[in-house]
């Protein structure tokens, strides 16, 4: 049986916790950050641990941020490849000797590790939005450990936590701060969207002044917009959508210009599933591109932030995302992939 509090939850979507709970847990990631500076790790917290990953897509920072978090706090983060064990699978999505039921590999797991941690969107679930976080809340329900959500197609709750995060260390606090989402270009059209919601969720939820700009045809999930307007009211912030690029980086104090895919790339009946039409609204808007000229636009002393990695070139110029030191603008893509590991820390250390 799952706990009340921290201890024994699941996190599989910010919005599972309230907004004085994601501020406890911010609280638990400052202290351990500053610790670390310190040389203190606290390896006994998760002494003789084991996180259970399962990757079904790649990944550079979420890995091995968990791994090196893991360590840090005295456990083993166990590294699990969906093709190379039998791929779990949801009850009617099953192939013999090829596939195990989620059901299955759940009970099993949490009898040998304290979470269970998984990465899955696009691809894997033939991008039929919200498959993913079907699969992850279906292992969700058969693990009595809790079940860590490493992005879905829905939400990344670890990168948006990241992300307000290094918005708290750069401004302080969250009020009065102008925070701007937005889309930018890149070649690829095959890119996750659940980045950009969490990080308008977790801007609302916080009371941040939240812009979300994307050009016409790139619309989030009606449903998250509705969770970020109520944020908006109940937190004392502001929520707006803006199809102009330049309106969106004008007096922000952060940016976040990325590519994310629009809704008609998923299947039926969400999307068109249509790559064709996708392709054409991204060529379309090639000049929604993060530059210099852009970043003058925002505040004096503007953060760019992106969750990396980075279309360099395409979303963003290297004058910008280099730019991490110097008068005015500049970029802290490094130190908000480093606060990965601070906020995982808080949160596996609170839950597990
Ligand atoms: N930002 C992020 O989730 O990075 P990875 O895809 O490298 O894990």
């Amino acid at each position: 049986m799952k706990t009340v509090g921290f201890k024994g939850r699941d996190f599989l979507a910010e919005t599972d916790y309230s907004p004085a709970e994601i501020r406890k847990i911010l609280e638990v990631a400052e202290e351990l950050k500053l610790q670390r500076d310190m040389g203190i790790y606290h390896d006994n917290l998760l002494r003789a641990k084991t996180l259970f990953m399962l990757f079904y897509n790649q990944s550079l920072r979420t890995r091995n941020s968990f791994e090196a978090g893991m360590t840090q706090l005295g456990g083993h983060a166990h590294f699990l490849d969906p093709s190379k064990i039998y791929t779990p699978a949801l009850e009617g999505k099953e192939v013999a000797y090829s596939t195990e039921r989620v059901s299955d590999v759940a009970r099993v797991l949490h009898r040998m590790g304290d979470a269970i941690a998984i990465r899955c969107y696009g691809d894997p679930v033939e991008w039929e939005y919200g498959g993913a976080h079907a699969l992850l809340r279906e292992f969700a329900r058969w693990s009595d450990a809790p079940l860590l959500n490493m992005e879905d197609d829905i939400y990344h709750p670890f990168q948006g936590l990241a992300d307000i995060l290094t918005v708290k260390e750069n401004f302080g606090g969250f009020k009065g701060v102008n925070f701007t989402m937005s889309w930018a270009y890149s070649p690829s059209i095959h890119k996750p969207r659940a980045v950009p919601q969490s990080a308008i969720l977790y801007a609302s939820m916080m009371g941040m002044n939240v812009t979300l700009a994307h050009p016409k045809g790139m619309e989030l999930d009606p449903e998250i917009i509705k969770k970020c307007e109520a944020y908006a009211d109940s937190e004392d912030g502001s929520f707006r959508i803006t199809n102009d690029f330049k309106d969106g980086f004008e007096g922000a104090d952060v940016v976040y210009p990325k590519a994310w895919c629009p809704t008609a790339l998923f299947k039926a009946p969400v999307g068109e599933e249509n790559p064709e039409k996708s392709q054409e609204i991204f060529d379309a808007n090639k000049d929604w591109k993060c530059t210099s000229e852009m970043m003058d636009l925002a505040n004096k002393n503007a953060i760019y932030m992106h969750c990396l990695p980075a279309d360099r070139g395409y979303e963003v110029t290297n004058e910008v995302i280099d730019k991490t030191e110097g008068p005015g603008w500049r970029s802290v893509v490094y130190d908000e992939a480093e606060n990965r590991l601070h906020g995982q820390k808080a949160v596996m250390s609170l839950l597990m």
